[in-house]
Parts: C-alpha cells; sequence; structure tokens
C-alpha cells in the first residue's frame, strides 16, 4: 500500500517543526498600524500551539489606562520607554507569538533584544491598505492630525528601513487572514528548517 501524507498533515507537520526549531524563541511581527500584526498574530499562535501577546494591551495592563491616555497624559517619550520595558519583560517570558506596536522597532534597544530572542517577520503594507484600515478606528494618538495619510506617508518612509531588517518579509493584503498565515507558516519553515519559504529566497537574491 503507497503511504499518501494528505495538506493537513503535511501543514501539521511544518507547524511541529517550526516550533522545535523556535526552541525557546518567540515570533514578533513588527510593521505599521493597521498592517494586521495582532489579528495575523492570534492565529499564527493558534496554528503553532503557542501562547499569543500583545504588546499594546499589555502596556495597557501595566499602565492602567488606554494608549491614547497614556500619549496624553504622560507624552510619547514615556510611552516609548514603558513600550520598551514591556516588550523586554515579553521577550523573557517564554517562547510565544508577539504583536508589537508600529513604532516599538525604532528603538535600538529592542531591536536588539528582538534580534537575541526571537524571529521577526515585518507584516508589509501598502499604504492604502493602512489608510483604509486604520480610518475603521481613532484610537491611535499619532493620527490625530490634520492630514493623517501624510503623517502615514512620513512614518512609512522613516520606519521601513528599520523594518527591513526584520528575518522575514510577508506582505500583508486584502486576502483571507488564513492566506497571510499560510505564508507567515511557509517564510518560518524556510528560514528555520531549509525549506523553500519564498521570501527567504527573495531576501538572499535566490531564484526558487
Ligand atoms: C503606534 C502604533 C500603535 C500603538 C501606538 C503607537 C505607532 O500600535 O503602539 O498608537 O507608533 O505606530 P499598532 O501598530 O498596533 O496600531
Amino acid at each position: 500500500m503507497t503511504e499518501t501524507t494528505s495538506p493537513a498533515n503535511a501543514s501539521a507537520t511544518q507547524e511541529a517543526e517550526i516550533a522545535a526549531a523556535l526552541g525557546a524563541r518567540s515570533i514578533v511581527l513588527v510593521g505599521m498600524m493597521g498592517a494586521g500584526k495582532s489579528t495575523i498574530g492570534r492565529r499564527l499562535s493558534a496554528r503553532l500551539g503557542m501562547p499569543f501577546l500583545d504588546a499594546d494591551a499589555e502596556i495597557e495592563a501595566a499602565a492602567g489606562m488606554s494608549i491614547p491616555d497614556i500619549f496624553e497624559s504622560r507624552g510619547e517619550p514615556d510611552f516609548r520607554d514603558g513600550e520598551a520595558r514591556v516588550i523586554a519583560r515579553l521577550l523573557d517570558s517564554g517562547s510565544a507569538v508577539l504583536a508589537t506596536g508600529g513604532g516599538a522597532l525604532m528603538r535600538k534597544e529592542t531591536r536588539d533584544r528582538i534580534r537575541t530572542k526571537a524571529i521577526s517577520i515585518w507584516l508589509k503594507a501598502d499604504i492604502d491598505i493602512i489608510m483604509r484600515r486604520v480610518k475603521r478606528r481613532s484610537d491611535r494618538p499619532l493620527l490625530q492630525t490634520a492630514d493623517p495619510a501624510a503623517t502615514i506617508g512620513r512614518l512609512i518612509g522613516e520606519r521601513e528601513p528599520v523594518y527591513q531588517q526584520a528575518d522575514l518579509t510577508v506582505w500583508s493584503r486584502d486576502v483571507p487572514h488564513e492566506k497571510i498565515v499560510d505564508e507567515c507558516i511557509e517564510a518560518l519553515h524556510g528560514f528555520l528548517c531549509g525549506g523553500r519559504g519564498k521570501e527567504t529566497h527573495d531576501r538572499m537574491g535566490v531564484t526558487p
């Protein structure tokens, strides 16, 4: 009798291999607000059987107030200090999938910690998609400006060179979330287990 591997079995094997190769390291999702870090991160963690952590939610819990209130009452520099402290604590708390706020990676100490303790995935999104998504919510203090589209454009310009330093890049776009999760898993498997992760090949300039 010929043995066959169903797609579900193959993907379960890939997921188990990723979890084993990660060891004590975490997976950290980085990228602009609206890129889908929390949505994709939660689903990715479920697929990999790992805990999910959301840095913004943890910052709010630690401060006992919402992010807009932290910006309002303490200012952005204080928020950034708290953000760096919370991410350091979360990275020390064991292997997890961690969604970070869009500005977190701009701190060198946070970048260094992520590099040492995690595999990073940049969820990259076009400005049009970001704009469409951020318009649905009004809880992003950095976008309370006269021209939010110009603000987003400026932030993308400042941040993309830093996001590019992530280990992996996956395009976030308007397709079913599970497709983006599949692409994260494919990229992680390529990077950690020597599989054929598309973005890994792209980054290394190798034609698959
Ligand atoms: C910020 C992004 C937000 C939040 C804060 C600042 C940023 O998180 O941390 O409003 O600097 O881009 P999301 O990226 O989850 O929206």
